[in-house]
């Protein structure tokens, strides 16, 4: 019968034979699924495997640090590239949430395809893609592929010539988790919400500026923690705020105000592809509206989004 550590050893045994003494290149994402591949990987092949972290300037507060100092810690053979400054500058003037996604694509597969060629004599391209994902791009109404383009590959990129290595082709999320505890990977990584490739740059309603990423990750991380010290974070499918294009007016003292509003969510979700608004306690919720309006210079209003999908997606774009 399946066992995580069976699948373990089968697999590293599988990848030893396929991938010999060749070099692989990974990109990882701070997320479960290439996180737990990079650490099959790494078991099989050891320094062979290079793994290549980008900051797109549109993560979570600190999360590019924290997240790569983690990767180190688990003697990943990692390289940190901090690009924000170029997707941040792609971002530029740009409000359509598709256009985005194709700023942001186009960008990452410029980097990734630079570092790769840094990597001399690279044979393979490893990937955490699981089963779900197999599924979602080969059936034809696959949702997220039709209604909003998560995956914006343009173009063939030399990193694409590459053969194809997917230790997690055949697993479900809840089986890479177990995989993931079984080889001894913090199951605070292993129990981190879904975060979007494109980050918090689809949260920002609008043109994205360094100065609204700077105060959305300021709300969102006040949101995150309070989730987590109020042991709510396990019980929430994904939560994040989102910056709203919208001023409205407040006070504070006796000056009248005049900024911006931003949306909590969080919802319960088995996959994504249905989703409940998260019934949060209204304590929770005052707290932490008081916590970021008092502390976030430029917000004057919290609202909380009360919106199921369907009709609703999770994210705002
Ligand atoms: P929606 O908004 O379609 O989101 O209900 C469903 C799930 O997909 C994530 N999502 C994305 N993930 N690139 C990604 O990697 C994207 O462009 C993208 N758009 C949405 C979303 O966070 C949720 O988990």
């Amino acid at each position: 019968s399946w066992t995580p550590d069976n699948f373990v050893d089968m697999t590293v045994a599988s990848l030893k034979e396929q991938v010999g003494t060749e070099k692989v290149v990974l990109g990882l994402s701070g997320g479960v699924d290439s996180t737990v591949a990079a650490v099959l990987l790494h078991r099989a092949i050891g320094k062979n495997l290079h793994c290549i972290f980008v900051n797109n300037g549109l993560l979570r507060k600190n999360e590019f640090e924290s997240v790569l100092d983690q990767y180190e810690g688990m003697g990943l053979n990692v390289k940190g590239v901090d690009a924000s400054a170029r997707f941040l500058d792609a971002l530029k003037g740009i409000d359509d949430p598709e256009k985005k996604r194709k700023a942001i694509g186009n960008v990452f597969i410029d980097v990734f395809d630079d570092e790769s060629h840094l990597i001399e004599d690279a044979k393979w391209l490893g990937q955490g893609t699981i089963y779900p994902d197999v599924i979602e791009s080969t059936s034809v109404n696959g949702p997220s592929a039709t209604i909003k383009s998560h995956h914006n590959v343009g173009g063939l990129p030399d990193y694409m010539k590459l053969k194809i290595v997917e230790p997690l082709r055949m697993l479900f999320k809840d089986e890479v988790r177990r995989v993931g505890a079984s080889m001894g990977i913090d199951p605070e990584l292993l129990g981190r919400h879904p975060f979007p490739g494109p980050g918090l740059a689809i949260r920002i309603l609008g043109d994205i500026t360094p100065d609204k990423v700077r105060i959305l990750q300021e709300v969102d991380s006040i949101f995150i923690n309070g989730l987590k010290e109020s042991g709510l974070y396990n019980k929430v499918w994904q939560a994040g705020a989102i910056l709203l294009p919208v001023n409205s007016v407040g006070v504070m003292g006796d000056e009248r105000t005049y900024e911006k509003c931003v949306a909590l969510r969080a919802v319960e979700s088995t996959d994504g592809m249905t989703a409940d608004w998260v019934n949060l306690p209204y304590k929770f919720l005052q707290k932490t509206s008081n916590e970021i309006i008092n502390r976030v210079k430029g917000v004057n209003r919290v609202v909380y989004d009360i919106s199921s999908k369907p009709p609703a997606t999770i994210e705002w774009e």
